[in-house]
């Protein structure tokens, strides 16, 4: 099968080459997928490999249609269109064939083509367990939620865009960060109802915004540099979600315990990471990710596609997610 290999931690040229490997062979609860369409994200440029590691196949998001079950699966079969965001401990998705465990997998959206389908998994199973398992938002009661505040620190980033679109449908009231026109334009278009700026003060621009502190903060980019600022906007017992690593060292008391705020983090891969006995809760999430978008309610964030999916797009796809201005999803389809 053709597959795209990083031999380096890089996006120069020639970090990634073209090569054939052999197709996996489904065993147990994993499906075989035939990949049709990937999405990128920064986790793909995270994990390539690094000086002393073997030459690495990475990428998360795909669709793709099941072509070989294992003999425990039971929730696919051979010819099902289907999407997921896969898992950081295995082999990745820049390749035509992929092995996945079907409890992380999820039939696709019927309205989507695989572009727009790949770009939505990974997105959407971090902001929805970011807003409803860690800050424990109820989706379920947007009317009870409509007195609450949201503040999404990286709103037009892959996560915020689909965070932005989920927190208005349970029903809050968002604020989301962007820096340029293009990102702020972009935010507001998914439903968030103010838009502040990261690269500046934000305690002062939701205060004008007439919002002393919010109830919840999910910080979808960068700590480090705005730890106190969360610390001074986040309501007396609020809570706050994180998704990003930190580089100084962060105090967790202060103004935090002070105000009793809960902090907790989202890493979306744990429960595949670790097998957890709730895994196949990204399978029931994915499915009604797919049912929102079907029904007109959530949409694919794609804003940028490429064809096909080899080494020189998936270099340049690196190149763009590293300058960290992407906006929305970037994904690329198709095989040479
Ligand atoms: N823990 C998990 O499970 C998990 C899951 C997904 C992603 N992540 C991590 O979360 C981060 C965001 O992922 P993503 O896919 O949303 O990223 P992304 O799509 O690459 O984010 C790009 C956006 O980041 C915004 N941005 C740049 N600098 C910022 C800053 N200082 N503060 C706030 N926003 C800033 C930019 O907005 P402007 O153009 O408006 O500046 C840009 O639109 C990455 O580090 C990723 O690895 C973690």
């Amino acid at each position: 099968m053709k597959a795209i290999q990083f031999i380096r931690n890089s996006s120069e040229e020639g970090s990634a080459t073209n090569i054939e490997l052999p197709r996996p062979k489904a065993t147990g609860r994993d499906i075989l997928v035939q990949i049709e369409a990937i999405a990128m994200n920064p986790v793909d440029y995270k994990v390539r490999p690094a000086e002393s590691e073997p030459p690495k196949v990475v990428g998360f998001d795909a669709a793709g249609t099941v072509v070989e079950t294992g003999d425990a699966v039971t929730l696919f079969q051979e010819g099902d269109l289907v999407y997921y965001a896969g898992d950081v401990t295995r082999a990745g998705t820049n390749a035509e064939f992929q092995l996945v465990d079907e409890r992380i997998v999820a039939k696709r959206p019927t309205s989507l083509d695989a572009a727009s389908s790949a770009s939505l998994p990974l997105t959407s199973l971090t902001a929805w367990e970011s807003l409803f398992d860690q800050l424990g938002i109820d989706p379920e009661t947007p009317d009870d939620n409509s007195g609450e505040s949201l503040l999404i620190i990286g709103g037009a980033g892959g996560v915020g865009s689909i965070a932005i679109q989920l927190a208005k449908l349970a029903g809050l009231t968002v604020v989301a960060t962007a820096s340029r026109k293009e990102s702020s334009d972009w935010c507001r278009n998914l439903g968030a109802d103010h838009i502040i700026n990261h690269h500046e003060d934000l305690t002062p621009q939701l205060k004008s915004l007439g919002f002393e502190t919010v109830d919840y903060i999910a910080n979808f980019n960068k700590i480090d540099g705005i730890w106190e600022a969360m610390a001074e906007m986040i309501a007396p017992q609020g809570r706050i979600v994180l998704i990003t690593g930190h580089q100084t060292q962060l105090d967790f008391g202060g103004t935090f315990k002070l105000k009793s705020a809960k902090i907790c983090w989202e890493f979306m891969f744990t429960r595949s990471m670790f097998q957890t006995d709730d895994m196949i809760a990204q399978h029931h999430i994915l499915e009604t990710v797919a049912e929102l978008v079907d029904r007109g309610k959530l949409i694919a964030t794609v804003n940028r596609s490429m064809n096909p999916i080899n080494a020189k797009n998936i270099l340049e796809g690196h190149r763009r997610l590293e300058s960290g201005t992407t906006i929305g999803k970037l994904v690329l389809s198709g095989w040479e």
